[in-house]
């Protein structure tokens, strides 16, 4: 694949269990073009934070190869290739909310100046900027969960992680958090991996969609999702939409009774 910028090949993933080996992925492949938004959707317990681990190079693969442009993430962590946001937010409970955003922005070498201007907007994009100078254990999980996708968001990379970044937020919140990710997807020409249980937030935001099985897990099917940009919230009462998102539950539902 000559334009992806994250290639997954041949991915087996085995962790040692009190009856042997548990194996988790199964003869994973996929990948990720350049400036696409691709989701990844699948039960749970079927080793796709395992994925991100491996991709974050936290994790090594049993076997198989990733690669991040032309780097072989072989269990080696590399700065400024990819920025991760994991599952649970993992907020510095000793740096306060705009200390923590910033965080990924001074790592990766961003002048204070501009980290501090850049924390500030975005707080006051995700609803949070009377909370700037309280610290993590004063904020609600919603809360927690918005300054950590603040902080991926704002972290300079080549390929952008997120853990099922709005599990933890109310639909309205979702939605909006949805709608400004993809603006700022669509002005900086980012890529982006996103975990989700959702089929429809998957099916609102990406271009392709993984949908993998239950564990030993394999990629059950790919979608290519058809709708024209921009996509806007009248799409979700359309009725493409709606049968897509159907024709996509009916496949994992028959898959996992299988
Ligand atoms: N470090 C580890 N040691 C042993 N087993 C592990 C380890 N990490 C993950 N697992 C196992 O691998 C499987 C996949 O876990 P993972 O967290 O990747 O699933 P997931 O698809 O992200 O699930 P969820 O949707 O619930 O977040 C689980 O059965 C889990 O218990
Ligand atoms: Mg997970």
């Amino acid at each position: 694949m000559s334009n992806s910028i994250l290639e997954m090949k041949q991915i087996h993933k085995y962790f040692p269990h009190e009856s042997g080996t548990l194996h988790v992925l199964n003869d994973i492949s996929l990948h990720v073009n350049e400036g696409e938004f691709v989701s990844i959707l699948g039960p749970s317990g079927s080793g796709k934070s395992t994925l991100f681990h491996m991709i974050g190079g936290i994790t090594a693969p049993s076997s198989g190869e990733i690669y991040i442009g032309q780097h072989n993430m072989d269990g080696i962590s590399r700065k400024g290739l990819i920025s991760y946001m994991p599952q649970q937010a993992s907020l510095f409970p000793w740096r306060n909310v705009e200390t923590n955003v910033r965080l990924g922005m001074e790592l990766n070498g961003i002048r204070k100046k501009d980290a501090i201007k850049q924390a500030r907007e975005g707080l006051a994009k995700v609803g949070l900027e009377q909370y700037s100078k309280h610290y993590p254990h004063a904020l609600s999980g919603g809360m927690q969960q918005r300054i950590s996708f603040l902080r991926a968001l704002l972290t300079p990379n080549v390929v952008m992680c997120l853990d099922e970044p709005f599990a933890s937020l109310d639909a309205f919140t979702r939605m909006d958090m949805q709608n400004w990710l993809v603006q700022r997807w669509e002005e900086e020409q980012k890529t982006i991996l996103l975990i989700t249980h959702h089929i429809e937030e998957a099916l609102y935001m990406s271009d392709r969609i993984y949908v993998l099985s239950d564990k030993p897990t394999s990629v059950l099917a790919t979608y290519t999702v058809p709708f024209p940009r921009p996509r806007t919230e009248s799409l979700l009462a359309t009725e493409s939409f709606t049968k897509l998102k159907f024709e996509i539950y009916q496949h994992m539902k028959q898959k996992s009774r299988a």
